[in-house]
C-alpha cells in the first residue's frame, strides 16, 4: 500500500518564460485556482495523506503562504528544494529520507488528470506491493512525451523518451508508483544527454527486471500536461467549461478532503475564512451547509 506521495514542482519553466521567470509555474492559475492544486487532489483522491512538495531553492515561501502544512486538509505536507532541475529521477534521491522504507507515488507538478474513473483506478495504483506502475494514456503528438509500447497481455515491452519516429500513441503519464527500490535505482542512474537523470531510464530498470505494470486511463478520462502556453490555456478552459456548466469544481481540496472524511465543518470554515472574499469561499459555503 502507498501512503507517501512526492509532487515535483521544481523546474526551470523555460517553455513558459517570462511567464515564470518571477513566479514558479506551479503557482500560476488553472482558471480559478493555482495549477499545485491539481496534482495535489490527484494524491488526496488516491488516499495519499503525507506529501512532499519539491519546489526550486528559494520558492519554499511562495509555496508555504497558499499550502502552509496541509493541516487544515487532514494531511501532512512537507517540503523539500531541489537546487537546481536534475530530471525527474533526482526527486527519489531529494526525497530519500521523507520516503524512508516505505513505497512512493510520484506525481509532476504541471499534470492534469480527469476522469469518471479515476479515482477508483488510482485506488487500485496506491496496493501496489512491488515494482512499478504507470498510467498511459494515448496522445496526437507522441515525440513530445516518454512513450510505451504494450503487448497483447497488456504488458509494456518497450518504452523510449520523446521518440523521433513513431512506435506507439501511448504517452506515460506524469504520476507514478514505486516500490521502495526506487531509491537505490535513482542513486545508479547516469545523466543522459541533456545532463538529466531520465524517468525512462529508471523505469527501463524495472522493465529489465519484468517490474513494470501498466494501467490506463480510458477514453473518457482526461490527461492533460500544461507543459507550453498552449496547453496552459487549453487546460484553463476545459476546468472552466465543466465548473461553469456543472456548477461543480475540479480540485477543490477541502471538499476532497470533507468527503473523504479527513477534516469537519470548522476546517471548511477555517480556510473560508483563510482565502477571503471570493468565488471559491462561496463554493466552500455550499459544502459546509450540507446536511
Ligand atoms: C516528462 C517525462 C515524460 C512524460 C511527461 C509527462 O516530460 O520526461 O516521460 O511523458 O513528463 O508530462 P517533460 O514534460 O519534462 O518534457
Amino acid at each position: 500500500m502507498i501512503k507517501k506521495g512526492i509532487i515535483l514542482a521544481g523546474g526551470a519553466g523555460t517553455r513558459m518564460s517570462p511567464i515564470t521567470k518571477a513566479v514558479n509555474k506551479q503557482l500560476l492559475p488553472i482558471y480559478d485556482k493555482p495549477l499545485i492544486f491539481y496534482p495535489l487532489s490527484v494524491l488526496m483522491l488516491a488516499g495519499i495523506r503525507d506529501i512532499l512538495i519539491i519546489v526550486n531553492k528559494g520558492q519554499l515561501n511562495q509555496f508555504k503562504k497558499i499550502l502552509p502544512n496541509g493541516h487544515n486538509l487532514g494531511i501532512k505536507i512537507s517540503y523539500a528544494e531541489q537546487h537546481y532541475p536534475r530530471g525527474l529521477p533526482d526527486a527519489f534521491l531529494v526525497g530519500k529520507k521523507f520516503i524512508g522504507k516505505e513505497n512512493v507515488a510520484l506525481i509532476l507538478g504541471d499534470n492534469f488528470f480527469y476522469g469518471q474513473s479515476l479515482t477508483k483506478r488510482l485506488q487500485e495504483c496506491i496496493k501496489l506491493k512491488s515494482g512499478a506502475s504507470v498510467l498511459l494514456h494515448p496522445v496526437k503528438k507522441p515525440s513530445l512525451y516518454g512513450i510505451a509500447k504494450i503487448n497483447k497481455k497488456n504488458k509494456i515491452i518497450k518504452i523510449i523518451e520523446k521518440p523521433k519516429k513513431y512506435f506507439s500513441n501511448l504517452a506515460i503519464t506524469g504520476l507514478y508508483f514505486f516500490d521502495n527500490k526506487v531509491i537505490d535505482y535513482s542513486k545508479k542512474l547516469k545523466p543522459s544527454k541533456r545532463k538529466e537523470l531520465e524517468i525512462v531510464d529508471l523505469l527501463n530498470k524495472y522493465k529489465k527486471n519484468k517490474k513494470l505494470s501498466a494501467n490506463f486511463i480510458s477514453r473518457g478520462g482526461a490527461w492533460l500536461d500544461t507543459g507550453s502556453i498552449e496547453d496552459f490555456y487549453n487546460t484553463s478552459s476545459f476546468v472552466s467549461a465543466l465548473e461553469n456548466r456543472q456548477g461543480l469544481k475540479i480540485a477543490c481540496l477541502e471538499e476532497i478532503a470533507f468527503n473523504n472524511n479527513w477534516i469537519g465543518k470548522k476546517n471548511i470554515e477555517n480556510a473560508i475564512k483563510f482565502y477571503g472574499k471570493c468565488e471559491y469561499s462561496q463554493y466552500l459555503l455550499t459544502i459546509s451547509k450540507k446536511d
